[in-house]
């Protein structure tokens, strides 16, 4: 009955959400799921979307305390030349995969650097998508970067709840700076994607019902959700990780709210959920296979496990 009114309006009550969040009804949950799967599939088609994610830097000026390549913590950094890049695109391109994915630490000179490799890519392929995630940048760099080619940008929120956003986040990060970033980039014509950590650190059911509620009034046409996954030599070294079913629950959710969405499967639901099937059955349509060279894959170390799915 929830589940087919959350179908058919596109909402429930907070508090049906919640309830569909924690509770231990596993034939509400199965239904919620095959729900997901079977709206996924009148909305967006039965074929699963590729892109070819490309990791082109490490460099990173923030020291957010659950990531692997915060600031403080010890790894070699790296960035890829404009002929490695290109290359990594030439790899996708061959592969059949119509979108790259270039993401990196955020780092406004090394994003400025990428604006004249955007131009090339977009020459050599006039009708590929040019997805960018580089993070928070000043506006004038996303203008450049819209101009030089790119069509969509994602930019994890990470958390809707400002108080949990500052406990996951270094005093200089504020989430009112995320949310205008997304709004320019909107503005600026990308297409934008938001998304969500699931089960980080001091996280209640509340805030992901927050997280709910600030997806479905910023409406993005991409939504990322993972699992938090504890990485060494972070703050966060010693939380548990977060929720694969809860991730699952709420990318079905997500799917029932903004059909149209696309909804990658994430690496970090796959390290946990054993693959990439879980989240492609609960409504998620893109997987992101990686493309970064081997020679530097190991040190875009987010999280324990992402090179091993
Ligand atoms: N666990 C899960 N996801 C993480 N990310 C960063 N660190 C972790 C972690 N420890 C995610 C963030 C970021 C994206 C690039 O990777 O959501 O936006």
């Amino acid at each position: 009955m929830t589940i087919e009114k959350l179908i058919s309006r596109r909402d429930l009550p907070d508090d049906d959400l919640l309830h569909l969040l924690e509770t231990g009804d596993d034939v509400l949950v199965r239904q919620l799921l095959e729900g997901a799967f079977r709206v996924k599939v009148a909305h967006k088609g039965k074929e699963v979307l590729r892109r070819g994610l490309i990791e082109w830097s490490n460099v990173c000026r923030n020291d957010c305390m659950y990531c692997g390549i915060r600031r403080s913590r010890k790894v070699q950094r790296y960035s890829l030349t404009p002929e490695q890049i290109l290359d990594c695109c030439r790899r996708v391109a061959d592969a059949g995969i119509g979108t790259f994915v270039l993401q990196g630490g955020e780092n406004p000179a090394g994003a400025l650097e990428l604006v004249p490799v955007v131009k090339a890519i977009r020459e050599r392929w006039p009708r590929h998508a040019i997805t960018l995630s580089l993070g928070e940048l000043p506006f004038e760099t996303y203008r450049l970067l819209r101009e030089a080619g790119a069509n969509r940008y994602l930019l994890r929120h990470e958390t809707a709840n400002p108080l949990h956003y500052s406990r996951l986040h270094p005093a200089s990060m504020l989430l009112e700076s995320r949310l205008a970033c997304l709004q320019e980039l909107r503005r600026l014509g990308f297409e934008v994607g938001m998304g969500m950590m699931v089960g980080s650190p001091f996280q209640t059911p509340s805030h992901l019902l927050e997280d709910i509620r600030l997806i479905q009034r910023f409406g993005p046409e991409m939504i990322g959700i993972g699992p938090f996954i504890p990485q060494a030599d972070t703050p966060f070294a010693s939380f548990p990780a977060g929720s694969a079913d809860t991730t699952l629950r709420l990318i079905a959710i997500l799917r029932l709210m903004l059909p149209d969405a696309n909804i990658p499967s994430t690496t970090a639901l796959a390290v946990l959920a054993g693959g990439k099937d879980a989240g492609l059955e609960a409504g998620a349509n893109v997987v992101m296979p990686v493309f970064t060279p081997d020679t530097v894959k190991n040190q875009y170390d987010l999280y324990i496990g992402k090179h091993n799915v």
